[in-house]
């Protein structure tokens, strides 16, 4: 690996500590890090390199997945950080970086290769981008990067114009917009996966009769008011997460595909969509916004009475969706889509239904979240935690490795320049023209409002947009009898019996 230095705007927020230094020192640890590696962290309060580094310390100490035994090991990987004060606005400040990265380079008598995190608001993306291109920081003799989060935009107009703005520092090459959803093993394999257990012989001929893929959180909305209140579910997951799922399921990878090989494939899928308007949008898509209720025991406040969001918001906390891909193998299959915050459990799956006749339906389950498996699974509308008969068929699990957080995969990538795995320009551009109609109607009030009790699985209009295609949520508790509860036991039993693929 080519060395580099790691330029961290915003290194004392939430981010780099519980997520990007963990990754690093993973890295390190596994001797995946470049042997000549330079970070240099960056913020507005005034920090020592000496209290910079016991800072990155205390956050490993508390987030690492690794136990941090060895003090050597730390100290060895805390010696490449250094600290420099920037605000952003200050076009002086990044001439100044721009020495102390010169400064690293020549200690450490490594290639100007430069990957610059920005790991702070979208909003300060094109200031940052641009004092980068004018301070000469982009322009030495090695590679440069640029490393991004999600949200891309705000809508579409917004999208493209940052990213016009972004292309005057950094090409689509040298950009790599983290979507944290392409960085999970099994999104990476889900094509893959449902390809292989698809040709099983058995399953080879059976058409799918409907997907469904669901990303339910019971949180609300936390310390994000601010940021939430004008995202809403659509933003903040629609329209980057799930379509991410939806493109990695619908694929199929051949073995070792190249970066653009996947960035067609993606295209396709997202050019395959069968467009809304705003005034259909009615009949496809499901807003909601949480009400009071109960989680876990604990009775919770409806979103308009959250600390820091406005009243009376008809910000969407929820979204349901059926879509279709207007391609040869996808024309028929109804997909929906849901997620939502303060709903009844945690749950990040997908489930393909096959077409059969009578009670017993085949289900393929892809979980994602909160473990990561495949597995097949024969049964009963409204029976299905208990009544199961599983068909010996075939289970791949994750849960014996030990999975890598995807900051850490997504990180290693870009320090490795493999853009696999991150949200291509084409296919951001594409979600934002398919989600623009929505958000239009959203903005017209076009489309209902409905309020869901938390704790629930969201508005019973959600469930109303399969009944009448003659489907239901999979896996909703309450599709399951009240007896199912007791019979947990033997359900886990059976389905360690599966045969791995
Ligand atoms: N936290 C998460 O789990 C998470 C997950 C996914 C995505 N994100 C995204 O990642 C970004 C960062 O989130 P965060 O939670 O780390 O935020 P945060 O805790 O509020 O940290 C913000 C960082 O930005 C720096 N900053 C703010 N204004 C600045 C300015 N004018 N000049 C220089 N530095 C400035 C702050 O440094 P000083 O205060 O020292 O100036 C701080 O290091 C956000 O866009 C967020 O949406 C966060």
């Amino acid at each position: 690996m080519e060395p580099a230095t790691f330029v961290l705007f915003g290194a004392t927020g939430d981010l780099a500590k519980r997520k990007i230094y963990p990754a690093l020192f993973q890295l390190f640890v596994d001797q995946k890090l470049p042997p000549s590696f330079s970070l240099i962290g960056l913020g507005r309060r005034g920090l020592s390199h000496e209290s910079f580094q016991a800072n990155v310390e205390q956050s490993l100490i508390t987030f690492s997945r690794s136990e941090v035994k060895d003090a050597d090991v730390m100290k060895k990987f805390l010696r490449a950080f250094r600290y420099h004060v920037l605000d952003i606005d200050r076009k002086e400040d990044y001439t100044k970086l721009l020495r102390l990265v010169e400064e690293r380079e020549n200690e450490l008598n490594i290639t100007p290769n430069r990957m610059f995190y920005l790991s702070v608001g979208p909003e300060f993306f094109e200031t940052i981008a641009a004092n980068i291109h004018e301070s000469g920081l982009d322009s030495a003799n090695g590679w440069k990067r640029l490393v991004i989060e999600k949200p891309f935009g705000h809508d579409l107009s917004s999208a493209r114009q940052l990213n016009t703005k972004l292309n005057q520092a950094f090409n689509e090459t040298e950009i790599y917009r983290i979507d944290h959803y392409l960085g999970k093993p099994m999104v990476q394999q889900i094509g893959h996966l449902l390809h292989s257990a698809l040709s099983e012989q058995e399953y080879r001929t059976r058409k799918i009769a409907s997907v469904q893929i669901t990303a339910n959180e019971v949180l609300g909305v936390e310390e994000r008011a601010g940021y939430y209140d004008h995202a809403g579910a659509i933003r903040d997951m629609f329209q980057n997460h799930m379509l991410q799922l939806l493109m990695m399921l619908t694929i199929e990878l051949p073995n070792r595909s190249s970066v653009e090989e996947v960035g067609k494939l993606k295209r396709n899928v997202m050019k395959a969509l069968k467009p809304l308007n705003k005034t259909d949008v009615t009949h496809h898509i499901i807003r909601g916004q949480y009400g009071a209720g109960e989680i876990q025991g604990e009775q919770v406040v409806g979103y308009t009475d959250e600390p820091g969001i406005e009243l009376g918001s008809h910000n969407d906390t929820f979204i349901a969706a059926r879509l279709q891909i207007n391609d040869p193998f996808w024309k028929d299959t109804p997909i929906y889509i849901r997620t939502g915050k303060r709903l009844k459990e945690k749950a990040t799956r997908i489930v393909i239904e096959f077409n059969s006749e009578g009670p017993l339906k085949d289900l393929l389950i892809i979980e994602i979240g909160p473990n990561e498996r495949i597995f097949f699974q024969r049964s009963q509308s409204g029976m299905e935690n208990s009544d199961v008969e599983i068909p010996i068929r075939s289970q791949h699990s994750f849960m014996k490795e030990v999975v890598k957080d995807a900051y850490e995969i997504l990180i290693h990538d870009a320090l490795i320049g493999d853009k696999t795995y991150f949200a291509h320009w084409d296919e951001v551009e594409l979600s934002w023209e398919w989600v623009q109609p929505i958000l239009d109607a959203y903005r017209e009030n076009l489309l209902p409002l409905h309020i869901y009790p938390a704790g629930t699985y969201g508005p019973s209009e959600s469930d109303k947009l399969l009944e009448i295609d003659g489907f239901h949520w999979w896996f909703d508790a309450k599709n399951v009898s009240i007896n199912d509860a007791t019979k947990g036991e033997s359900f886990e039993a059976q389905k360690a019996e599966l045969i791995e693929l």
